[in-house]
């Protein structure tokens, strides 16, 4: 059974960002210069990483995201896999990738035990997926997320921060694209955290709106059971649809009455919440021999600094100090 918060919120998800550093530098997480990179040394070493899940998935911490930055570009990804997947009691093992490495990924790390990906992808159009991420290519994400669906690392969910001005015109385009087998896609409301401040002044499209335009091209949506998935998405179907559609609306709809995560950053430290600025190092306990208990103290700290919620819809802005490129969203 999984722990309780202060307010009855079970905790059973952990986001686990192995590395801070990033392929991209897409427009609304990171500025095109980069951020001060973590320096090696306090990045945890995956035998530290894997020491920690361990801990947290007998806490009943079943599922674990793997995050970045980009957690593709850590040299030995694989191995990580494959040591946590071996974790007794871990239920769902899955990564949120940018999709740029996954063509040459896909096939090890569903061998490695990965269960799933979610791939990032903002729009259809090369020119503006450069702009967009400044250093990607569209072609590549597009023949990763299929290697990932071949892989049979499924359901591949296709995550959308929508713009307004930037990508909100091709809502419609996106949305078809679920009419086609295999495409799961989420559109998500951009959050004002780090450079996202910037693009969410007047660039929230509200998920109302989205759904809206969607549903007056392509049919009314049909709430679908969430199925895999232990997000925050608000999930529906197209009429004829073969894959789902979500909605995750962290400004204008706030779910943090169902939040059930914990995240730990590549440095460990683990964070109540995506939006304060609260955090509790693992770090230094772990490499000063802290037993299992002593960690365990630590996550059982964490559950009880989960604060009730964040308060972007009254455009009070997150507390967060850490830059969204090393929280891995
Ligand atoms: P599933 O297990 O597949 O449902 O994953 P997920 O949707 O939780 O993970 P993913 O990494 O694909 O995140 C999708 C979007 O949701 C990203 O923009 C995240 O930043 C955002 N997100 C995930 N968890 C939270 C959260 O606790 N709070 C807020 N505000 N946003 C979140
Ligand atoms: N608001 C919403 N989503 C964001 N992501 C990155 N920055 C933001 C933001 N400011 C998304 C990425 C990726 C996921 C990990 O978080 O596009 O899909
Ligand atoms: Fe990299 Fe993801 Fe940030 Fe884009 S959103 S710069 S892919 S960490």
């Amino acid at each position: 059974m999984p722990y309780l918060d202060t307010f009855d919120r079970p905790i059973d998800y952990l986001r686990v960002s192995v590395t801070d550093r990033c392929n991209l530098r897409c427009v609304y997480c990171m500025p095109e210069a980069g951020v001060p990179f973590i320096p090696h040394p306090h990045i945890l070493r995956y035998e530290e990483l894997t020491r920690v899940v361990q801990v947290a998935v007998a806490m009943g911490l079943a599922h674990v995201r793997l995050t970045g930055g980009e957690p593709l570009v850590r040299k030995g990804i694989v191995d990580l896999v494959q040591g946590l997947a071996a974790i007794p009691g871990l239920d769902d093992l899955s990564m949120t990738t940018n999709g740029m490495l996954l063509e040459s990924y896909a096939a090890p790390l569903a061998k490695a035990g990965l269960h799933r990906v979610n791939v990032s992808l903002d729009t259809l159009r090369q020119e503006r997926f450069q702009a967009i991420t400044r250093l990607g290519s569209l072609d590549r994400v597009l023949r990763g997320r299929q290697a990932a669906v071949d892989a049979g690392l499924t359901p591949v969910k296709v995550n959308t921060v929508v713009v307004r001005g930037m990508n909100d015109d091709e809502i419609v385009d996106l949305a078809r694209l679920t009419f086609l087998p295999g495409w799961h896609l989420r559109f998500i409301e951009v959050m004002p955290l780090g450079e996202g401040a910037h693009w969410a002044r007047d660039g929230v499209a509200p998920a109302t709106e989205i759904r809206a335009r969607v549903e007056e091209a392509l049919g009314a949506l049909t709430p679908v059971r969430k199925g895999t998935g232990a997000g925050p998405a608000r999930v529906y179907q197209l009429p004829g649809a073969e894959g789902t559609l979500g909605f995750i609306s962290p400004v204008t709809e706030h779910f943090c009455h169902t939040c059930n995560r914990l995240r730990l950053t590549s440095d460990g430290k683990l964070l109540p919440c995506l939006m304060s600025n609260r955090a509790i190092d693992l770090r230094t306990p772990l490499r000063n021999g802290a037993s299992d208990d002593d960690l365990q103290a630590l996550f059982e700290q964490a559950i009880r600094a989960k604060p009730r919620g964040h308060h972007l819809a009254e455009q009070r802005p997150p507390e967060c100090v850490l830059p969204m490129s090393s929280i891995g969203g």
